[in-house]
This record gives C-alpha cells, sequence and structure tokens, in this order.
C-alpha cells in the first residue's frame, strides 16, 4: 500500500503462536516483503530476528516495534505504519481491544484468531460504523471458523448454480486432533469462562454476529435427540455426530457470513457444526458420552477453586505443544453437507483437511489471509467493516490450496431419495 512503511506488522510474535507465524512468513512471503514483528520486549524480539535469520538469511529481515502499554494512543501511530495487521496477543478479550480500535479509526487492515466470540460482538458494536468509515477490513477468528466457513460458502456457491433459492441448511462435521494446548489457549479458555461464564457454551446463540436486522425471526432447532443427546444421524457425513466444543464458536462466523451475503446463502439458510463419532453400532452412546462430557466439563471448569487449580497445571504462556510431535499426529478435517432449498434432490458435499500442527495451521490461516487482504484491498478496493474468512472469496480458497490445505466442493444426487 502507497505511504506505508511495511505490508505487515505481527503483534504478539514473541508468542507460540505469533513465532509460528512469523516462520510462516519467513518461509513463504516474498523475500522482500516489507513487514515488522511487535511486542512489548525489545529482548525478546531481537531473539526472534536472530533466529528467524537462521531460517532464511536471504530474505529482508523484519522491522522492530515496540510499545510499552497496550492503549490506543501508543498502539495508533503503530497501525498506521503498516497495511495490514496481523495479531496474535491474547486473551483478545483482555488485551486487543486497543488494537482493533487503532484499526478500525486508521483504516488498517486486520485479522487474528481469536476463539472469542462475545468479544467479537463487542468489537462489532463498538467499531463496525468506523471501519467501514475507515476502509479497514477487520477478520477476527480467522480460525478455528474459517474452515466451516469456507465449506459453507463453497456449498452455497455450488448450490446457487442448480438452485435460485438458495441453500436451506448446511452440516458440517469437524474434527481437530489435537495431542497439547498451548499456555496461552487454555488460558483463554479458562479468562473467557471466568469473564462470561458457562453460559455461552451451552446455549450460545448462533447468530450473534449477524448484524441484528438480519436474524432470522423463526431459527430452526436441532433434532430432538441431538439438542438431548448430542446425538445426530446424517449419513451423508458417515454416520453419527455429536456436540463439537468449537461449534458454538464457528456457527456464529457462518451465520454473519450469510447475513452480509444473502443473494449468495439465500434467506432460508441455517448452518450446525458436530463432532463426527464414527460409524460403529454402539456409536448413539460414544454421542451421548461426548455430549455429556463436554457440557459437564465446561461446568466443572467454570467453579473458580477448580479453574484456579487448573491454571497451576497449565503451560507457561509462551509454551505448547512439540512440534515435530504435532506434525506427524495432529490434523485438521471438515466434511460437509448441503441441501438446496427448492432442489431436493441434490445434495452439495464439501472437504477441508490438511494433516500437521494446529498451531501451524493456525498461523498459515491467519498469514494467508493476510496476504490475500493486502492484495484484494490494492487491487480493486474492498468494503471496510468486520467481515469473515469466506469474504475473501475464492482468492482465499486457492491460496489456501496453494499453501497445502486439501479443499473440495461437489455436486451430487441425493442418495437417500
Ligand atoms: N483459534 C485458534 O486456532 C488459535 C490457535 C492458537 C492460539 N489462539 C489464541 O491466540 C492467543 C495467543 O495464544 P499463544 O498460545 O500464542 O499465547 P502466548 O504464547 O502466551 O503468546 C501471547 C502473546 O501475547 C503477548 N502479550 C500477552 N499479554 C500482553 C500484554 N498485556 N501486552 C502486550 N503483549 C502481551 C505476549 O507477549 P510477551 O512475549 O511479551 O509476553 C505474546 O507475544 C490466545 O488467545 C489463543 O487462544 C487461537
Amino acid at each position: 500500500m502507497a505511504g506505508k512503511e511495511y505490508d505487515f506488522m505481527l503483534f504478539g510474535a514473541t508468542g507460540y503462536t505469533g513465532r509460528l507465524c512469523a516462520k510462516f512468513i519467513v518461509k513463504n512471503y516474498n523475500t522482500n516483503t516489507r513487514w515488522a514483528v511487535a511486542g512489548r520486549s525489545p529482548a525478546a524480539l531481537k531473539r526472534l530476528v536472530s533466529d528467524l535469520a537462521v531460517l532464511n538469511p536471504d530474505r529482508t529481515p523484519p522491522g522492530v516495534v515496540t510499545f510499552t502499554k497496550l492503549d490506543e494512543a501508543e498502539i495508533g501511530p503503530l497501525v498506521q505504519k503498516t497495511c495490514v495487521v496481523i495479531n496474535g496477543i491474547g486473551p483478545f478479550h483482555r488485551f486487543s481491544t486497543p488494537i482493533v480500535a487503532a484499526c478500525a479509526k486508521s483504516g488498517t487492515h486486520y485479522v487474528d484468531f481469536t476463539t472469542e466470540t462475545l468479544w467479537m460482538r463487542d468489537i462489532i458494536d463498538k467499531y463496525e460504523k468506523l471501519a467501514v468509515e475507515s476502509g479497514a477490513v477487520l477478520i477476527p477468528g480467522i480460525t478455528p471458523g474459517g474452515p466451516p466457513d469456507l465449506l459453507a460458502y463453497l456449498i452455497a456457491s455450488e448450490i446457487l448454480t442448480i438452485d435460485d433459492s438458495g441453500t436451506s441448511e448446511v452440516i458440517s462435521a469437524g474434527k481437530l486432533d489435537i495431542q497439547g494446548m498451548s499456555g496461552g489457549s487454555a488460558t483463554t479458555v479458562l479468562d473467557s469462562l471466568a469473564t462470561w461464564g458457562p453460559w455461552w457454551f451451552l446455549f450460545g446463540n448462533s447468530w450473534i454476529l449477524a448484524p441484528r436486522a438480519t436474524v432470522p425471526s423463526k431459527i430452526p432447532r436441532p433434532p430432538f435427540m441431538s439438542w438431548l443427546f448430542g446425538y445426530r444421524q446424517v449419513s451423508e457425513l458417515g454416520g453419527a455426530l455429536t456436540t463439537s466444543f468449537v461449534g458454538i464458536n464457528n456457527e456464529p462466523i457462518v451465520h454473519r457470513s450469510c447475513a452480509k451475503n444473502p443473494k449468495l446463502y439465500g434467506t432460508k439458510f441455517h448452518f450446525k457444526e458436530y463432532l463426527p463419532v464414527g460409524k460403529s453400532r454402539w456409536n448413539f452412546l460414544s454421542a451421548g458420552f461426548v455430549h455429556f462430557c463436554t457440557y459437564f466439563g465446561v461446568l466443572v471448569i467454570s467453579i473458580p477453586p477448580l479453574r484456579a487449580l487448573l491454571r497451576m497445571l497449565l503451560p507457561a504462556a509462551g509454551l505448547g505443544p512439540d512440534i515435530a510431535e504435532a506434525r506427524a499426529g495432529e490434523s485438521v478435517v471438515y466434511h460437509a453437507v448441503g441441501i438446496p432449498s427448492s432442489r431436493q434432490d441434490m445434495r452439495a458435499h464439501a472437504v477441508f483437511q490438511r494433516q500437521g500442527s494446529l498451531y501451524e495451521f493456525t498461523a498459515l490461516m491467519a498469514c494467508v489471509a493476510a496476504r490475500v487482504i493486502r492484495d484484494k484491498t490494492a487491487i480493486r478496493g474492498f468494503q471496510g467493516g468486520f467481515s469473515t474468512p469466506s469474504s475473501l472469496g475464492m482468492e482465499y480458497v486457492e491460496a489456501l490450496r496453494g499453501a497445502g490445505v486439501e479443499i473440495g466442493v461437489s455436486l451430487e444426487p441425493c442418495k437417500l431419495l
């Protein structure tokens, strides 16, 4: 972007996920990319820059940007130096509001990987108008919301080719094979429960991020068995499904995409995310077990003394799973099926999967999105405001494919008719 010192500025670069973002940039962005690492510790940033130089000595090293306090007065002038901010400072609801505010005011584009949906609602309420005026494109929650949001987008696009009235439902089965959490992620789960209590996880509103005027008056209820025991049978998704711990944070992102683009999704659209539990004869028991464990687990860690106890067992800030082990054992796999509004004889199927470390995957999703935002906004302008991963469209899908993510979509006759 003309007049900016940097294309990208990475906040939280010294954290576990921030360092993975920095490494992704060094390995994958053009060697002459103008970028900076931002943080509060000059010594930690200096160490990071030396580590990055070892990874790829031929590239221009990042600038180093330091601040003493995360407040708008100090952060405002810093974000003005860059086209896009990639932010890894979490728990986001505790620390990152001033960064979002500064970006919204200055027209600086922004991406992060928060899971704090209620914080997203808060920053949309506070800064949407400013961002629309300044032209800042703000995409919080690029993971874990990105994969289901992109699948729903691809399915809706595919269905629109055969059904003018759009899509009535997308059901997704998403599985994250994770071997361990970082200190930052675990702290964020506990801090979110401390701030908002367990009710969001248990009874959250999947349309909470949509502009209020667009929320449907009648939201489809899940089937009774699914509501009570978590259990839902969707043969097109390979068997039984159950309650997903991350589903309630992902569904609002998909519904925001739908609300902002009713021509694509149609007016009856609904999205639901589950966790797959497989094909065994007793899978309804597994579904019920996972459902109750999820609810029980959330309630238990909402009890302050137990939460305090758990904090003592967490990895320290800045630490996380061993990357070599995570690369070998972790994966993200999403399947989804879409039902057209009128054409009951057809179904759209989509898949999104990648083998490897989930924290590296988060870094990949954020850094690829940041690059697409930089390119899209530079070439033909882009409407400012709070957006979703799928607003980056096929450019984002293609860039993710280029970075090794398998993404596919197809239309098929419905086998159940
Ligand atoms: N959605 C996903 O898939 C996903 C994946 C990974 C992480 N996350 C989220 O991303 C966040 C970071 O996770 P992480 O594991 O990378 O955490 P981490 O290792 O603890 O890193 C946190 C970063 O934030 C900075 N920071 C913390 N408090 C600060 C403050 N008051 N002022 C300035 N900087 C501050 C730290 O700087 P210092 O080094 O100076 O302390 C560090 O750079 C968490 O909220 C986590 O839930 C989400």
